[in-house]
């Protein structure tokens, strides 16, 4: 493949090791080759050797170029919606309420085991395809609405197929422990044995789950229960991902962190003992806007501790049908700034480098470097602040993936 050459550009690598906010350079150019960043830099310094076929250039007309953004916590595939919750919840009922009568996510639960591989993977798509608009090109999907052998397979192979569809990267996670299905209500040990036993084996050995995730909260998991799935990923060799503390403390962080967790994700009840336990692990803080926008939390969550702790922080969409519609990366960059008080140079870096860092793929993509695959977004704004700025921006102008654009 000939080198494609992006020229007159200017960049916010978020690569750390460069001097100055965004790791920005001006005046850049950029080497793309075999899908990935051969250099970046200033133009004036660009080491180009001469090929044959020679290189492809482009101007970029001065335009800003990010890292393509990464979802790091989605729940992109699941049937139906719960369009009638809302309706319930702004006539006073509340998330919990509802979940404790049998409605959300069991209710997902229902329409997702009525829905065909086919119809699941179309579903994931157009979603995708939103996201992708909006510049994302690593996603993560969640199973956790099947809760049962078959339906969390077919929910991960519709996540492999529609990520396929889109040309995007992804990582697949085994939430199974997402909530108690009804036909188990009053077997909770046969559940978790269920999923520790069958369901999470199972989906592995058909190659398709890249970590593990828990739902670790009084309407979910105890933590007694998250850590037999934990100890399951463990013997799998899996990584850990865990929702934690978004409703109420369980000490669920402080669990990840044990496991030496990828993430824990949520935490508006967070307390300092899981903060210092996710510092001394490595663990990224995976915050969740558009659920607390969603669902009127009103409690958030400890974002200068967190800084102060030095947990990397990354945010994400959460796109699911019960607590976070949200089909928007721009709109959640606004939302990290205007309700967890994120800068934009840290907004911007949760939803590339440390969201990368989050799925365990942090050595790959979300950020401009030599090696990194070419996964870039080319956005019209002055300044990279820009793009959390703007409440509703669409998205870049142009958008690539591992070195191919991708028509909007
Ligand atoms: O991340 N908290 C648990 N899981 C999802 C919500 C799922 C749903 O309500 O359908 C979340 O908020
Ligand atoms: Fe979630």
């Amino acid at each position: 493949m000939t080198d494609l050459i992006l020229q007159n550009c200017r960049l916010a690598t978020m690569d750390p090791d460069r001097p100055g906010a965004y790791g920005a350079v001006e005046d850049a150019a950029l080497v793309i080759r075999d899908g990935k960043i051969a250099w970046a830099g200033p133009a004036a310094d660009m080491v180009h050797h001469a090929q044959t076929p020679p290189a492809t250039m482009s101007d970029l007309g001065g335009r800003l170029v990010t890292p393509a953004l990464v979802d790091c916590h989605t729940h992109s595939v699941f049937g139906g919606d719960r369009t009638g919750e809302f309706e319930q919840r702004l006539n006073g009922v509340s998330y919990e309420e509802i979940a404790k009568a049998g409605g959300g996510i069991r209710s997902t639960v229902k329409a997702t085991r009525a829905a065909s591989l086919e119809e699941l993977t179309q579903g994931a798509v157009r979603r995708l395809k939103t996201l992708r608009k909006g510049g994302v090109a690593t996603v993560e999907i969640k199973s956790g609405y099947g809760l049962d052998v078959e339906t969390e397979i077919r929910m991960l192979r519709a996540a492999t197929a529609a990520a396929e569809t889109c040309g995007m990267r992804v990582r697949r996670t085994h939430l199974g422990l997402h909530a108690l299905p009804p036909e188990y209500a009053d077997r909770r040990a046969d559940y978790v044995r269920l999923i520790c036993e069958e369901a999470l084996p199972a989906a592995h050995a058909e190659g398709l789950v890249d970590a593990v995730d828990a739902f670790c909260e009084t309407i979910g998991f105890t933590p007694e229960e998250t850590r037999q799935v934990f100890e399951k990923a463990k013997e799998l060799g899996l990584p850990i991902r865990l929702h934690a503390e978004q409703l109420s403390d369980q000490g669920g962080a402080r669990l990840a962190a044990e496991f030496g967790a990828l993430s824990a994700d949520h935490l508006e009840f967070l307390d300092d003992s899981g903060i210092a336990a996710m510092a001394a692990s490595g663990a990224v803080a995976v915050l969740l806007p558009g659920a607390f926008y969603f669902i009127r939390e009103t409690k958030r969550p400890p974002v200068q501790a967190l800084r102060d702790a030095g947990v990397p922080i990354a945010i994400a969409t959460d796109l699911n049908p019960g607590s976070s519609p949200l089909l928007s990366p721009t709109l959640t960059l606004n939302m990290a700034c205007t309700l967890f008080a994120l800068t934009p140079e840290e907004a911007l870096a949760g939803m590339t480098r440390e969201a990368a860092r989050a799925m365990g793929v942090g050595a790959e993509t979300g950020m401009i470097r030599e090696g990194y695959a070419a996964d870039l977004a080319v956005w019209d704004v002055a300044r990279p602040a820009e793009i959390a700025y703007w409440i509703g921006l669409p998205g870049p102008e142009r958008l690539f993936i591992a070195g191919r654009e991708v028509a909007q």
